[in-house]
């Protein structure tokens, strides 16, 4: 039955949060242990709809997945199928990434296309023309797409815009190739550079990862290894805005500054008292939020994940107003319908924000849009005035780990209950 978060506002937060380890790099992790044959070990998996979903792939390939705390062990030694279900796609677009992998390792793979989303269309012909330069032939019927390579080359791929997943999936793809293949305008982010260490790990020879060039020459054979996923960076950013919105002190215990330069920066100059060490970043706002603008760009930019939780941040902030441009995605900006329910003064015009910040913003109901979009409904719950109810919880569910349980640990109001009215879609 679905569920709905009710969140008291007007508390802040104060203590200690433990950041768990960062979804987009344990999916991709995961489906990199297909290369090699035997058993994998990756640990601070955070245990969240997404991966346990991605465990479900892996387990419809015929690999064996188990689970204990936020370990997880795979053992691909059965893997029997290149199939991945529309079923599994249509739940977690980032199924996709298994194409990379099963081509290298079996020379062909049947993935179903993963549709649009509520933050854009999302299209995958970044992945797909870099593999077919590779040598790798795709045909596309019945809303799957059919890939084979007798054997995949090594070549010089120059990616229109650095995207994520396209990166993670040539990078897999490249390892197993004969020769070397060049990935020009890559993508930086630091769960790229945990795929290269991971790929190291497994006998991958990789070189320039987290630099816009990418060297890979491919090996014939991989090992199973263990691995510790890097920590989230988009959830420790989550905390970090949560405790400047509601003017509060928080430890992010775990979380890496290095990983956050640019939105750190951005709280920084809205207010914040920012410190950090091997231990973590503290973080405190002792007064309201001053406004600021920010523009999502790929890594080292400010996050497209972070834009909605720093908007909600942002419709209370003091002063004449902020600028946010989103330039990754093209409907990143659907959930600003639910912060004006709540009372926030915000204007869209095309991929630009207006934020006009209000003194206080009033609970209502709302839906959780996505992921992202959720995190921001919640950090504007923790600061209305009364009880905000949020529905469609489940796209938070897919992201964060145990959210309630931290927002709670650090003295917000939280609860679950069962949906007491139909969702609307
Ligand atoms: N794009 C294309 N063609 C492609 C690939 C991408 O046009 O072949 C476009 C996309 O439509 C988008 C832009 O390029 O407009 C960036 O997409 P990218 O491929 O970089 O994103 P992704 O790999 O699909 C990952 C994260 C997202 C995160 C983006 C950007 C995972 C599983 N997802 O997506 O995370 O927003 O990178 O940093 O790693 C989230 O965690 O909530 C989330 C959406």
């Amino acid at each position: 039955m679905a569920e709905t978060l009710l969140i008291e506002g007007g508390h802040r937060l104060s203590g200690t949060v433990a950041v768990s380890g960062a979804k987009n790099s344990a999916l991709k992790l995961m489906a990199a242990s297909l290369l090699a044959s035997g058993r994998t070990t990756i640990e601070r998996v955070p245990r969240i709809v997404d991966c346990l979903t991605m465990g479900e792939v892996l387990q419809h390939l015929g690999a064996s997945v188990r689970w204990d705390g936020n370990t997880v062990e795979i053992d691909t030694t059965r893997v029997d199928s290149v199939d991945t279900p529309y079923e599994l796609v249509s739940r977690m677009r980032a199924s996709i990434i298994v194409l990379g992998p099963l081509l290298a390792r079996y020379g062909r793979a049947r993935v179903a296309m993963p549709g649009g989303c509520n933050i854009g269309a999302r299209r995958i012909d970044l992945h797909e023309r870099g593999l077919e330069r590779m040598g790798a032939v795709f045909e596309h019927a019945h809303g799957y797409i059919e890939a084979r390579a007798t054997r995949l080359q090594g070549t010089m791929v120059t990616l229109d815009f650095p995207s994520v997943g396209a990166t993670e999936n040539l990078m897999m793809a490249a390892v197993a190739a004969a020769g070397t293949t060049v990935i020009e305008n890559a993508a930086r982010e630091p769960e790229i550079v945990d795929l290269a260490d991971y790929l190291g790990s497994m006998g991958g020879r990789i070189d320039g990862a987290g630099t816009t060039t990418i060297e890979i020459e491919g090996v014939q054979s991989f090992r199973p290894t263990r691995h510790r996923v890097i920590p989230d960076r988009i959830e420790a950013g989550t905390f970090a805005i949560a405790a400047c919105a509601t003017g509060g002190e928080v430890l992010l215990h775990g979380a890496r500054a290095d990983h956050l330069d640019i939105p750190l920066s951005k709280l920084d100059e809205a207010g914040a008292r920012i410190r950090s060490d091997a231990d973590g970043i503290a973080i405190r706002m002792d007064d309201r939020p001053r406004c600021v603008d920010a523009i999502t760009l790929p890594y080292p930019g400010f996050p497209t994940d972070l834009q909605p939780q720093m908007m909600s941040m942002l419709a209370i902030a003091d002063g004449p107003g902020s600028i946010v441009t989103e330039n990754v995605f093209e409907s990143r900006f659907m959930f600003v319908d639910e912060l004006n329910r709540m009372g926030a003064d915000i204007r869209t015009e095309g991929h630009h924000a207006v934020i006009r910040g209000v003194d206080r913003l009033s609970a209502a109901p709302v839906r959780a849009l996505d992921i992202r979009a959720g995190a921001a409904t919640v950090i504007a719950g923790l600061v209305a005035d009364g009880t905000t109810e949020i529905s469609n919880v489940y796209h938070v569910d897919r992201g964060y780990e145990g959210l309630e349980s931290k927002l709670a640990a650090l003295g917000a109001s939280v609860r679950r209950v069962q949906e007491r009215s139909p969702v609307y879609t």
